[in-house]
């Protein structure tokens, strides 16, 4: 694993945003697995800024996305959909019709994961996949168990998961209990994983991922197998990191 510790969550935006620029200039039509959540918006606002100065096209480059909600349409202002076309794909020059993000109103929820995972295999892979990380060592929505899934999947949320993400909501029953997620499959035979991570309260569980045993308590452990992870955090996320 490379881990980048930068200053601050500005600057963590932009060297992210230039790791996944260079994957794009490299290779116009890349396949990129994207990501929701707080951390990653200002590496979007980063991809707007650099799409617009001409540094970097995305017309050529395909997008699917990690997770969804099940019971929230594209509309939900909450949805993962909804969430991509506003931080992202409504300003930069993407054909709509090539971004992906799991059906959360799937009637066939078993065949939507299907799907999910025969397009990724159709597109020929997934050159880079940011990642978020959870408190509690998720990646995706592939939350801490005894077991964990190759493929796509319907997925509980975890306790923990469903009160972080209640600050996002009126009040925390309107959280969505249920996602449709990449497995860990998926995101392990991406060629590149990129993992960003930022604040105080990401330090704890970046040392983990970085330098504690590889366990399917923590999801996030198992990118330690895989040969091409950069993790970028900023100072404060990067602090417990011993090494
Ligand atoms: P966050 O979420 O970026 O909002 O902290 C990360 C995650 O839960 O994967």
């Amino acid at each position: 694993m490379k881990i980048i510790v930068e200053k601050n969550y500005e600057e963590m935006s932009k060297r992210a945003a230039l790791e996944m620029v260079n994957i794009i200039n490299e290779k116009p039509n890349c396949v990129l697995g994207l990501a929701t959540g707080s951390t990653p918006e200002g590496l979007y606002k980063e991809l707007i800024k650099l799409n617009k100065e001409g540094k970097v096209d995305f017309s050529k480059a395909t997008t699917i996305n990690l997770d969804e909600y099940v019971g929230l349409s594209g509309e939900h202002s909450q949805s993962y959909r909804y969430f991509m076309n506003d931080r992202l794909f409504n300003h930069i020059n993407v054909d709509k019709s090539r971004t992906f993000v799991p059906n959360g109103l799937a009637e066939n929820i078993e065949l939507e994961c299907k799907n999910y995972d025969e397009r990724i295999a159709k597109l020929g892979g997934i050159d880079i996949q940011l990642l978020g990380i959870g408190n509690n060592g998720h990646i995706g929505f592939n939350e801490p168990a005894d077991y964990l899934s190759m493929d796509t999947h319907l997925t509980d949320l975890a306790k923990s998961t469903i009160e972080a993400n209640s600050r996002f909501f009126d009040n925390i029953d309107e959280v969505p209990k249920k996602a449709i997620t990449m497995g860990l499959g998926g995101i392990m035979r991406a060629r590149k994983i990129l993992l960003i991570a930022s604040g105080a309260s990401k330090a704890e569980i970046i040392a983990k991922i970085a330098e504690g045993k590889i366990t399917t308590q923590v999801p996030a452990s198992i990118l330690q197998v895989h040969h091409d992870v950069t993790i970028i955090v900023d100072e404060e996320a990067g602090a417990l990191i011993r090494k």
